[in-house]
């Protein structure tokens, strides 16, 4: 009766049925994967955000397949800030980056066809190819003091792959390994768009939270014209406002194939008209509001990290793998186990939740992702936890 695109297994994975129960049974739980700005105990302005959905304008209706003006015009203010000058034609807004890439896969890629996405990366990759009924061949990103994109091996996939393939994805900065791209990094990815007419989809929601300045990386991906290139992005991270439900997606690229994706694009747009008139009024103020969310949200990542840093100086089989930026940090344990079984043992042994690896896609074993984001009690609670049980195998 039903398409294959959901045939998947519908039962909870260990660690879901272990936080269920434990939550039936009311034990402690300490939540280092909580990445939910909502919950994390940030200080928004209640007035100003309800507010503005309260504009009586929301009461008419001019249906626009981009979205209402003002509210893409406070977006290409947005990218003007980095240097990037847009029309506001350019820019599409929809309900979330999630619904954004269905946009752009469906927009490029035919069933069946495939695109390429870094590995570690996203876990929602998955659920948004089998939907959208394509394939994903994933390119490594490696870790040598810092993660790289695998560029030989991006070529080879490339040149490998049995199915037609549509895009490169990139993930700036990338979630969890928190890399961005390099500018050295995107030429090479630049060439190949060029030479296999592919287009290039920058997922850029965390790109605001970068720890430190690097004129090396890459500003953002929406000024790039010498290929078709998406960049996405939204509130749910740059505003620190997911349940606002609110994203957009930026196209650029030689002004042949940019009009005709524009115009593909709004097909598609104005089929769904996806964006409410009260969220898109609000956008430009709920975009404002970054300006104080997001110095708290930088400020609770640097504190947790610059804790976790000071506690690893021990001699300790844990390290931390550097990041540049995002909300994430990827712990190191000694591979002694699956990083499943590290993951079931803090939770059952400490009530402590971390993400094992595999939910990344890592290709080894031994990697726990931790939110940056819990308050830093809750943080420093868990990680002493973590630390002491992993100690006991050091
Ligand atoms: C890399 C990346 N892209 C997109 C999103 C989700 O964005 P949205 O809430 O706009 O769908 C997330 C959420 O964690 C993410 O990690």
């Amino acid at each position: 009766m039903f398409a294959s695109r959901t045939n998947r297994s519908l039962t909870p994975n260990r660690l879901s049925q272990l936080i269920e129960e434990r939550r039936q049974q009311g034990l402690p739980l300490l939540d280092l994967t909580e990445s939910n700005p909502t919950r994390c105990g940030f200080n928004f302005d209640a007035e100003k955000l309800l507010g503005a959905l309260a504009d009586p304008r929301a009461l008419g209706y001019e249906p626009d397949p981009r979205g209402l003006l003002a509210a893409r015009l406070a977006v290409a203010d947005y990218y003007a800030e980095r240097g990037v000058q847009l029309e506001p034609a350019q820019i599409f807004l929809t309900t979330s980056t999630s619904e954004a890439y269905s946009y752009v896969f469906r927009l490029l890629a035919n069933p069946g066809e495939a695109v390429l996405v870094p590995r570690p990366s996203y876990p929602l990759f998955d659920f948004l190819a089998g939907l959208n009924d394509i394939h994903l061949e994933p390119y490594p990103l490696a870790y040598h003091d810092g993660w790289r994109i695998e560029l030989e091996t991006l070529a080879a996939v490339l040149d490998s792959s049995l199915r037609q393939v549509r895009a490169i994805v990139v993930v700036h900065p990338n979630n969890p390994t928190g890399s961005f791209v390099s500018r050295e990094e995107l030429e090479c990815l630049l060439k190949h768009c060029e030479d296999h007419a592919l287009a290039l989809v920058a997922d850029e929601v965390f790109a605001d939270c970068a720890f430190a300045p690097d004129d090396e990386r890459v500003v953002s991906h929406a000024g790039i014209s010498g290929a078709l290139t998406f960049t996405l992005s939204g509130l749910s991270k740059i505003s620190a406002l997911p349940q606002m439900k609110l994203a957009w997606v930026v196209v650029n690229g030689p002004p042949d194939v940019l009009s005709k994706a524009l115009a593909r694009l709004e097909v598609i747009a104005d089929t769904y008209l996806s964006v409410s008139v009260p969220l898109a009024l609000a956008l430009p103020t709920m975009l404002e509001t970054r300006h104080s969310l997001q110095p708290q949200v930088l400020e609770r990542a640097r504190t947790n990290l610059h804790w976790l840093d000071e506690q690893l100086a021990a001699d300790l089989p844990v390290r931390h793998l550097k990041a540049d930026g995002g909300w994430y940090a990827i712990l190191k344990l000694p591979a002694i186990r699956s990083d499943e079984d590290w993951a079931v043992e803090l939770l059952t042994g400490d009530g402590v939740f971390v993400h094992p690896g595999h939910f990344y896609d890592f290709l080894s074993e031994g990697h726990l992702v931790v939110s940056l984001l819990p308050p830093v009690e809750i943080f420093q609670q868990g990680i002493r936890k973590l630390l002491a049980r992993v100690s006991r195998y050091g």
